[in-house]
């Protein structure tokens, strides 16, 4: 019997239920504006003026695909724009395109990335830049085939092109952005970071490395205003896609395929608040932490290696 100067059980429980009904909602609530916070707006990254100059980004693998989608956008919101590639017509086409439609002051850098010379041209020319506020290290492909019988060289040109250029490029705007504290770096990852399987050795190796250091780096430069961003999209239509032999795009339902602007809208609009190792697109973000996770990614492995051996996917 329930002593009348003590409360009973069930009234010392409400308390406790409605803490655990509030959490429950807060935890609820976080989840969805987690998965679709980043696709509203533009929310873009800085504005058009930093002082009395207009913005500049450089954009490397800016002639096709996802580097060409981020250039669009920077400029329809006033950026200035270097834009680096192999292919100078694409470059050249784009950087007109831009002059003529938004007024853009946007330069061609012609490099190929995965030689050490060419990379040393481009960092002399950040170091010699006015200002560079934004990087986006874009430039990418994957080599198809298997480790033990592709080119070697192949696989170790990639390295260059996504980890040893990006590092550089990222080490030569650093000082510019830390003295005047404020920039931002973007590293274009992939899913497949957090899913290494067959076929994808160097590829999901090297995206590995570029979601390590962007974690690593940012708690380096968080104090001088700098954002830091590994973007790992998942499948994105675009050339890359279509240089590879069995095209994904056949099994693949709709929704899991991104446009290049989506991608790099929703890049831009979590660069200064959403998290470092971003993903676009809300499908991928409820499935990256089951491709993380323990119990699921043994199964996507599976999937992965399977799709990987027939040459369903890249
Ligand atoms: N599409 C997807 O499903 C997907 C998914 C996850 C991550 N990604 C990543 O997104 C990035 C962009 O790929 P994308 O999908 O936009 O493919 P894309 O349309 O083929 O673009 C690749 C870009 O990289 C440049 N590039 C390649 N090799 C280069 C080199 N040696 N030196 C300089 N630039 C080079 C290409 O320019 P040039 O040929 O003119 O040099 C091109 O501008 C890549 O890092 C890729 O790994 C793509």
């Amino acid at each position: 019997m329930n002593s009348p100067n003590r409360p009973s059980s069930n009234k010392r429980s409400v308390p406790y239920v409605g803490l655990g009904i509030t959490a429950a909602a807060l935890g609820a609530l976080a989840i969805v504006r987690r998965m679709a916070g980043y696709n509203r707006g533009n929310g873009l990254f800085g504005a058009e003026w930093q002082g009395d100059r207009r913005r500049r980004a450089l954009v490397t693998g800016a002639s096709s695909g996802i580097g060409a989608a981020f250039a669009r956008r920077l400029a329809a919101e006033g950026y200035d724009l270097t834009l680096v590639a192999r292919r100078i017509p694409r470059l050249q086409a784009l950087a007109n395109e831009l002059a003529q439609q938004f007024g853009t002051n946007a330069e061609v850098f012609p490099a190929d990335l995965s030689q050490p010379a060419e990379v040393e041209r481009v960092e002399k020319h950040i170091a010699g830049m006015e200002a560079l506020d934004l990087l986006i290290n874009d430039a990418g492909y994957s080599v198809p085939g298997t480790y033990a019988e592709g080119d070697l060289t192949q696989h170790l040109d990639l390295i260059h092109v996504h980890i040893l250029a990006s590092m550089r490029l990222t080490r030569a705007a650093l000082p510019g952005m830390i003295a005047r504290r404020s920039g931002g770096l973007i590293l274009v990852s992939s899913l497949a970071a957090f899913a290494p399987a067959y076929g994808l050795t160097s590829y999901s190796a090297s995206k590995a490395y570029l979601s390590v250091f962007a974690e690593a780096l940012f708690p380096e430069v968080k104090a001088y205003g700098i954002h830091v961003q590994a973007l790992c999209p998942g499948l994105v239509m675009t050339e890359f896609q279509d240089n590879v032999p069995g095209s994904y795009r056949a099994p693949v339902p709709r929704p899991m395929l991104l446009t290049p602007d989506q991608v790099a809208r929703e890049s831009l609009a979590a660069l200064a608040n959403g998290p470092v190792v971003f993903v676009p697109g809300t499908i991928y973000r409820v499935v990256a932490p089951l491709v993380r996770s323990a119990w699921f990614s043994p199964v996507v492995k599976l999937i992965m290696n399977r799709m990987g051996r027939t040459g369903r996917y890249r």
